[in-house]
């Protein structure tokens, strides 16, 4: 198991009290599986996505990555886990505005300790499998919002995370981009095995997933 939620709750204290956003949520994914989680706007889906990603913290119940359970480990072993195992996708993409689309691929590689010659090597050939090997000195500015969230899912996978959590990754693009993010991460699956939780509210997107999970009343049910 990748991952692994057991009852989970978190509120947040607002003017108006308190908001129960998850009030048990279960979840468990495996290697290589890709699983949607949809559900209407402000239904907690990327209070769920931060906590599984563990940039935020929940108020109740247990969390497994890669078997290890999370309250057990001290912080800094919690931040090596999160760039180790996990890598985030975001509906508006974060990409560095002054850096190429080479770059921004290169970045976390570099940051990572891989030497220039090879990171670059490494991102060419990725930006080769989404077609976009001819865009690689462009700016993000310089790039239609399809091919900016594809580069944007690269550059979560290229320190290969076994897991990659996406808030609605096709959130602002049309139906045939959105289903070009679909087709490219299920390739980086079929290559690598790793495993995807995607937020949506777009059934088009949902329904290539392998498995459709989907809120109802701050828990998750099967859909
Ligand atoms: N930091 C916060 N403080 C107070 N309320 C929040 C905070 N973050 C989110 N919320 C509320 O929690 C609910 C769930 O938000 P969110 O997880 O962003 O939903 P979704 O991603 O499904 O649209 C919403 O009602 C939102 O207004
Ligand atoms: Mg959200």
């Amino acid at each position: 198991m990748i991952i692994k939620a057991e009852q989970i709750t978190k509120s947040y204290q607002t003017g108006s009290g308190k908001l129960e956003v998850l009030k048990g949520v279960d979840l468990s994914i495996s290697e290589g599986e890709i699983v949607s989680v949809m559900g209407p706007s402000g239904c907690g889906k990327s209070t769920l996505l931060n906590i599984l990603g563990i940039l935020d913290r929940l108020d109740s119940g247990d969390l497994w990555i890669e078997n290890k359970k999370v309250s057990d480990l001290s912080d800094r072993d919690i931040s090596q886990l999160r760039n180790k195992y996990i890598g985030f996708v975001f509906q508006f993409h974060h990409l560095l505005p002054e850096f190429s689309v080479i770059e921004n691929l290169m970045i976390p590689q570099l940051i990572k300790g891989v030497n220039e010659d090879k990171a670059k090597d490494r991102c060419m050939k990725l930006l080769e499998v989404v077609d976009l090997y001819n865009r690689y000195d462009h700016n993000p500015a310089e790039l239609s919002g399809g091919e900016r969230q594809r580069v944007a899912v690269l550059r979560a996978l290229v320190n290969h995370p076994r897991l990659v959590l996406a808030d609605e990754p096709t959130g602002n693009l049309d139906i045939e981009s959105g289903l070009k993010i679909i087709d490219l991460i299920k390739q980086m699956r079929d290559r690598d095995n790793n495993s995807f939780l995607i937020a949506t509210h777009n059934p088009d997107v949902a329904v290539h997933c392998d498995r459709h999970l989907k809120f109802k009343d701050g828990i998750l049910v099967s859909g």
